[in-house]
């Protein structure tokens, strides 16, 4: 039985559909706290805090547990500016406790939600997974730090672990039993979608004054369906014996935010007012994905590689999780 912290998130749920999918029996263990009751596709549903080792222990011993996928922590950058200590408190220690019940509980394979975060201002782009890490934030940091710490662990315990980088995820269940749902939402294309469905009164554009072809931030959008089964091969991988990686995830191309926005106009058919405002502090101008090493080793390959489509799947979604059209 495989562990998922954060199965009732956003990419935790997606990825439990696609375990689920390839024949895996999965426990999830979320506290709801971003999370929600309804996404959890699996039975057997422990609500909980990774911070709280008692409970941990409790799952570990229950369940025959044989791999960790690790999806719970805060996720916002902003909010680790301003509040580092639980960012520090969640992302590292409840992830340091995930791998302590791990040990005293004999589990030794490990998947692990990492960022691009963990990569600061890129030096160059597309980002391989050599670029230096120098992480911007608290939360990039605290990436950064578990990833240093599952090495050492490596090393010492036997232990063997896949780290994988997310690019921007976005988009929804493609059969829409499941979605994007942030409160507050903080993401650009459901934050568009919202403005297309009259939710929101504009889209803010956070700079035009980057050093990008139409001045706004290009990032690299990967559908979650894909992260998802990304993370079902990562797990293959270490079932077969494989060891220790860090891959990138993403589709190894950029989209601006004006472009992010035309397609969503087009996909919608709806209008989108736009403002455009200042840069907002922290964000770097690109930021995309060299994914080569996923596709050569772990043979993955995204199916969302065009905008459009992944843009429908988040429209579906919004459509049905507002109920109107
Ligand atoms: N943007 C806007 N207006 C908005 C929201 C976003 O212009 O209302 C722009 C941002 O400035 C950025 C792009 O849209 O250029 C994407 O922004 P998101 O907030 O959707 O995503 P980020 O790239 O900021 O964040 C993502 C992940 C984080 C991760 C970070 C790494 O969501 O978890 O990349 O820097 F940490």
């Amino acid at each position: 039985m495989i562990l998922v912290t954060g199965g009732a998130g956003y990419i935790g749920s997606h990825t439990v559909k696609e375990l689920l999918r390839a024949g895996y029996e999965v426990v999830v263990l979320d506290d709801l706290s971003a999370g929600h009751r309804e996404f959890v596709l699996t039975p057997h549903f422990v609500r909980g805090d990774i911070r709280d080792r008692a409970t941990l222990d409790g799952v570990f011993r229950r369940y025959p547990i044989t791999a960790v996928m690790h999806f719970a922590a805060l996720t916002s950058v902003p909010e680790s500016v301003e509040d580092p200590a639980r960012y520090y408190e969640v992302n590292l220690l409840g992830t340091w406790n995930v791998l302590e019940a791990m040990r005293a509980h004999g589990v030794k394979l490990f998947v692990f939600s990492s960022s691009a975060a963990v990569y600061g201002d890129p030096q160059k782009v597309p980002i391989p997974e050599e670029h230096p890490a120098q992480p911007k934030s608290p939360y990039g940091r605290t990436k950064r730090m578990v990833e240093e710490i599952l090495a050492d662990y490596e090393k010492a315990y036997a232990f063997r672990y896949v780290s994988l980088r997310y690019f921007n995820a976005a988009g929804s269940d493609p059969e829409g039993e499941i979605g994007e749902w942030h409160e507050p939402e903080r993401h650009l294309i459901p934050i568009v979608l919202e403005v297309a469905l009259g939710k929101r009164p504009y889209l803010e554009i956070f700079g035009t004054d980057y050093e990008t072809p139409d001045g706004t931030g290009v990032r690299d959008y990967i559908h979650v369906t894909d992260l998802a089964r990304a993370h079902v091969r990562a797990l293959q991988h270490l079932e077969a014996g494989g060891e220790s990686r860090v891959y990138n995830l993403g589709i190894g191309r950029g989209y601006s935010v004006r472009e992010v926005m035309e397609v969503c106009r087009r996909v919608t058919g709806r209008d989108i007012p736009v403002r455009e405002g200042p840069r907002r502090p922290g964000d770097p101008a690109v930021l995309v994905a060299d994914p080569s090493r996923a596709l050569r080793e772990m043979g993955w390959q995204p199916r969302f590689t065009e905008l459009a489509p992944l843009v429908e799947t988040a429209w579906r979604w919004m459509l049905k999780k507002f109920g109107s059209a």
